[in-house]
């Protein structure tokens, strides 16, 4: 192969069910399983050309020539798909996120996702969705579940091939709304890859995962009812257990932490409105991630009345809001295998 390219794009997820902590950190076995949701409004484009030239792989993130510790991650995900293909060469890497990367919106999840599709089309490789879902996990956790389409359930398996993530139903099947509120930029004192391994030494940790696999059947079938109220309650509790757990875990890092604490006050602020405007008869209903960032969740006919609700609580400069459908899995945009090319 001379030079070989593929384009491809994912968009991020918002697990309704959160995954939180592992049993194999090194292939991101999770310790549970977990429900997830495609954000249709932010999407990570990436394209990656196999070029026998290239000495070392190149990797453009944003416009910029990436940082070391990037770099690593993905030329170590490159090698997973070089093993995969039989492929040698080197390979430039060129990601862009039509979001600001500065407002704190994980974006692993659709990285690794785009990677490991355009990566293993460059390669000559035509994975179906298992094994890509497979692949893009490696990369990170929650990738896994922004290759197929909608509505999806991460399997947390036992071993490699058995951890992957399938549709439970696709993105038409409800026409709801993700309304996400970032806050102003702060860098992360605490990666989620730290939270997960910190995670089983939290005395709450095991009561979790005890409790989980009720929750899991709760938010299928409320998904599958289209029932707002029986979803927005769990989806809520559920975060609340993620970050319950990480306040009281131990990170190994950070011994000056007694807890990891990745809400700001403009979180709580966020959450006890929303219990507020639901008292007042606005059915909407929040999620949180590793971050200070909030998910609302609404059916389309309130979706102006929570934007109201939000506009009335903060300045327009104090928040990056976007709106979201459930969206599709990642895409092949462009693949181009002819040598001469
Ligand atoms: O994929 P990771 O290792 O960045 O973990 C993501 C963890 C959460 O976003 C907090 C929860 C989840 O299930 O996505």
């Amino acid at each position: 192969m001379a030079m070989a390219s593929a384009t491809a794009a994912a968009h991020p997820n918002l697990a309704l069910v959160k995954y939180w902590g592992q049993v194999d950190p090194v292939l991101h076995i999770p310790a549970n399983s977990s429900i997830s949701v495609n954000l249709s409004g932010a999407t990570t484009t990436t394209s990656v050309t196999f070029d026998a030239q290239l000495p070392a792989d190149e990797v453009v993130l944003n416009g910029q020539p990436a940082e070391a510790p990037a770099q690593r991650r993905v030329s170590t995900h490159l090698d997973r798909i070089r093993d995969l293909a039989g492929v040698q060469s080197c390979a430039r890497v060129v990601s862009e996120n039509d979001f600001p990367t500065a407002v704190g919106i994980a974006s692993s999840a659709s990285a690794f996702a785009a990677l490991s599709l355009a990566g293993s089309r460059a390669a000559g490789l035509h994975l179906g969705k298992r094994e890509l879902s497979v692949l893009a996990r490696k990369g990170s956790g929650s990738a896994a579940r922004s290759i197929p389409g909608g509505f999806v359930m991460w399997t947390a398996g036992q071993e490699d091939t058995g951890s992957y993530a399938y549709q439970i139903a696709p993105q038409d099947h409800w026409d709801l709304r993700i309304v996400t509120i970032a806050f102003r930029a702060q860098p992360k004192e605490v990666s989620s890859l730290e939270g997960h391994r910190a995670a089983p030494t939290s005395p709450f940790y095991e009561a979790r995962l005890r409790t989980v696999g009720i929750t899991l059947d709760v938010v299928r079938r409320a998904l599958l009812q289209r029932d707002l109220s029986a979803l927005g309650m769990a989806a809520e509790r559920e975060a609340m257990s993620l970050h319950a757990v990480a306040m009281t875990s131990r990170p190994d890092k950070q011994p000056w932490m007694s807890g990891i604490y990745y809400m700001e006050p403009e979180t709580l602020r966020v959450i006890r409105a929303v219990q507020q405007w639901r008292q007042e008869g606005l059915p909407v209903y929040f999620s949180l991630d590793a971050g200070p960032a909030v998910h609302l969740l609404c059916e389309p006919a309130h979706l102006d009345d929570v934007t109201t609700a939000l506009g009335a609580l903060f300045e327009p400069r104090e928040l990056w809001v976007m709106v979201s459908r459930p969206g599709r899995g990642a895409w092949v945009v462009e693949n181009n295998l002819d040598p001469a090319a």
